[in-house]
């Protein structure tokens, strides 16, 4: 039994303040719903406040990126033992960060086995182009970041991953991919491509979540599907009312 996760990814929003004022207003609305875990990844330099807020809930806090490396001379990034210090996850080789800040299948899968050595929770994001998709490319790009992504990670960690399959073009696009179409890419690509690495029933037992313009009105559609696990928010995480009917909607 995959337990569903709902994660908000809050992205390069809200001063410390405002994280403050937003997990409060999340709070009560989270708190009643039972098997669904919940997490909200604010930026860096809102993980201590959020963290203290978050104490002896059931919400869970994690970063949105960290460097593989333990420590040393790497100038405005932040180690895994210091996203440890506040969160239990961390979103790894989202496509923001590969677009705009070079991270390759290779430096995401230094960071996986970072977060894992670490004790964190890797919410690891694949997925294609809006060009790889036309071009009927979608299972060869999502096996290929799978397959480059997890290379040298032994089946019994691999149970702690979380995957989030992010069709590029359907990120912050307001064009969502369908709920049978995502479903299909998570079925006939992403988990075949996991059995490959750790065997079948590791592929079967870790949680793939979907992504991209998920909003309250269309989460229920991707939680019917039998392959997607829950869902990585980006836009709609931001507005507290419609997180929370995303993660209710996400109960089983
Ligand atoms: P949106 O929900 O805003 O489309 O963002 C999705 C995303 O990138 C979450 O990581």
């Amino acid at each position: 039994m995959r337990r569903p996760l709902v994660a908000g990814n809050w992205k390069m929003n809200k001063t410390a303040a405002q994280a403050v004022a937003l997990v409060n207003e999340l709070m009560p609305g989270l708190k009643g719903i039972s098997d669904v875990e919940r997490v909200v990844c604010p930026p860096f330099t809102s993980l201590p406040s959020v963290h203290d807020l978050l104490k002896n809930t059931e919400i869970g806090l994690g970063a949105q990126n960290m460097h593989f490396k333990a420590s040393g001379a790497y100038t405005g990034e932040v180690s895994p033992e210091m996203v440890k210090e506040f969160c239990q996850y961390v979103i790894l080789g989202h496509s923001e960060r590969r677009q705009y800040f070079a991270e390759t299948d290779a430096t995401v899968n230094e960071k996986v086995k970072a977060a894992l050595a670490m004790g964190l929770t890797p919410i690891v994001c694949v997925g294609e182009t809006e060009k790889e998709y036309d071009a009927g490319e979608t299972k060869a790009v999502v096996t290929r970041q799978i397959l480059a992504g997890f290379a040298g990670i032994a089946a019994a960690d691999a149970e702690k991953i979380v995957v989030a399959y992010e069709p590029i073009w359907a990120i912050g696009t307001g064009k969502a991919a369908t709920a049978e179409g995502a479903n299909a890419v998570l079925k006939d690509s992403i988990r075949p491509a996991m059995s490959q690495l750790w065997g079948e029933a590791a592929a079967q037992s870790i949680r793939i979540l979907y992504g991209g313009s998920v909003s309250a009105a269309n989460a229920a559609e991707y939680f019917k599907q039998p392959d997607i696990d829950g869902a990585l928010v980006g836009g709609a995480s931001l507005k507290p009312a419609d997180f929370v009917t995303i993660v209710t909607a996400a109960k089983k």
